[in-house]
């Protein structure tokens, strides 16, 4: 793979995938739209606005500023420029991305993106997920005192570039807005009296939480069953997960919302050890993914990663390898979802992502998908310590596999590399005798893109 960065040419460089919009679900959270409103309206005057919304995970940042944006959006801003601020990484891509669609240089780079954003005027730029902390964000502020800058963090130390007053904590949705999100979210029309008390103890069980209301309202729309059976569900689930040594290091609060994740992963277990074939099948699909999915980034996972993987695969694996270690021999046909004949399985791939994507596990835009970064860190931390070595080199044997060093693939490089540095850090993190693999040697020996 190629090793820096800023010499990649504008062909090489991803496209800037369109602005989310957000879920279809969204309730409330007024207050803190209005505070947005007047920070940033253009009838407030004031040089260069900046915002801080901070909190803990899966509170509603991300979603607010969505909102905020298909509110006031195209009348109050000329540009509007989302970044994946959750690294240095990640924001240098992004903004080599948008440098690279606005033609701003013929080498795009993040240097190139900030000094044409700094001269144009009523631009705002989202920094969210800003969780590295406040240096890895300070250098990408692009110069000037034009623009408007709106950050996320779970991180309150960003407020040193909001400057003064300008920050905010989001915290726990009220009683009726998390009641009238988890209505929408379970799909439940039915207003009677039974329903509201069920639904007012299942929300103040679930700490009004919106991510946690959200996904217990996926459950129960998933699964048909009744908010009070859910209820009865999470409670037995949860205390028995709260001793759990595996989720040690997870707060009080994580431990509510693990709790709802970990009902809708016991389901689709169940699931896998059905009769019905196809659901059967589905569900495996769906937990080998999700356990593929814990060691990548999280953000823009892209089905191509499995499909070329799998065809690269089927190339490969009669050639010769002077004997030294494959990381291809961790990979099988059914983890590559190739069929009897050796065919690229799109559809059972698709299966396994369906069922995901039912129970609000992923997140899909198009062919990329994507994990929720507290959903994410959960996804390590429920898999045995035993087993968490495995996970994590199948998935850095999948990377491997995915790409041919030999083609001049660039845009897939540039989206595969935010995934070699993530798994990269949690192979530090979780195995701690790393096998040499020749064919991992070679194609991870340089830095990528
Ligand atoms: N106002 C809302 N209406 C409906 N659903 C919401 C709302 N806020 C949050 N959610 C649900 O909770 C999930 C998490 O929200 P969001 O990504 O905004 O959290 P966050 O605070 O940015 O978390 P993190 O710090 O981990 O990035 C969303 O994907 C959505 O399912
Ligand atoms: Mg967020």
């Amino acid at each position: 793979m190629t090793s820096d960065a800023s010499t990649l040419s504008s062909d090489q460089i991803p496209p800037l995938p369109p602005l989310k919009l957000p879920s279809t679900f969204f309730t409330g959270r007024d207050t803190y739209l209005q505070t947005l409103k007047d920070c940033f309206s253009p009838a407030t005057n004031s040089e260069r606005k900046k915002f801080l919304l901070y909190g803990m995970g899966g509170i509603g940042k991300t979603q607010i500023c969505l909102k905020f944006i298909v509110q006031y959006g195209k009348t109050w801003f000329s540009d509007i420029f989302w970044i994946d601020a959750s690294s240095e990484h990640t924001i240098d891509l992004c903004l080599r991305q948008i440098a690279k669609k606005h033609k701003v240089d013929s080498t795009p780079s993040a240097e190139s993106a900030l000094e044409w954003i700094s001269h144009r005027k009523n631009w705002l730029i989202v920094f969210d997920n800003a969780d590295g902390g406040y240096h890895v964000v300070e250098k990408f502020i692009p110069p000037g005192s034009e623009g408007s800058i709106l950050i996320t963090s779970r991180d309150k130390g960003l407020a040193r570039i909001s400057s003064g007053t300008n920050y905010i904590e989001v915290t726990e949705m009220g009683e009726e807005e998390a009641i009238a999100l988890l209505l929408k979210s379970a799909k439940v029309h039915n207003n009677s009296v039974n329903v509201a008390i069920a639904a007012q103890r299942l929300v103040a069980t679930l700490g009004y939480i919106p991510l946690a209301i959200d996904q217990g309202g996926a459950y129960v729309q998933t699964c048909d069953c009744g908010l009070d059976y859910y209820l009865e569900l999470f409670i037995k689930h949860h205390a028995r997960l709260m001793p759990d040594e595996e989720f040690r290091g997870a707060s009080l609060y994580n431990k509510s919302t693990y709790g709802t994740w970990e009902i809708s992963i016991e389901e689709i277990k169940h699931r896998a050890g059905g009769e019905n074939n196809a659901q059967r099948l589905a569900a495996q699909n769906a937990l080998y993914l999700h356990e593929i999915f814990a060691f990548l980034h999280h953000d823009n996972i892209s089905e191509d990663i499995f499909k070329n993987a799998a065809l690269n695969f089927m190339r490969r694996k009669g050639q010769m390898t002077d004997g030294l270690p494959q990381s291809i021999s961790l990979l099988d046909c059914k983890g590559l979802f190739l069929d009897d004949d050796g065919n690229w399985d799109a559809f059972q791939f698709q299966a396994g992502i369906k069922v995901l994507l039912s129970f609000s596990l992923i997140r899909g835009n198009g062919k990329l998908y994507s994990v929720h970064p507290l959903m994410h860190t959960w996804s390590r931390d429920r898999i045995s310590v035993g087993n968490v070595s495995d996970c994590c080199r199948k998935s850095r044997a999948l990377l491997a596999c995915s790409f041919d060093y030999q083609e001049d693939d660039y845009k897939f490089y540039a989206l595969l590399a935010p995934h070699i540095k993530a798994n990269g850090e949690y192979a530090a993190q979780f195995m701690s005798n790393d096998q040499y693999f020749d064919d991992q040697n070679d194609r991870f020996a340089l830095e990528p893109v």
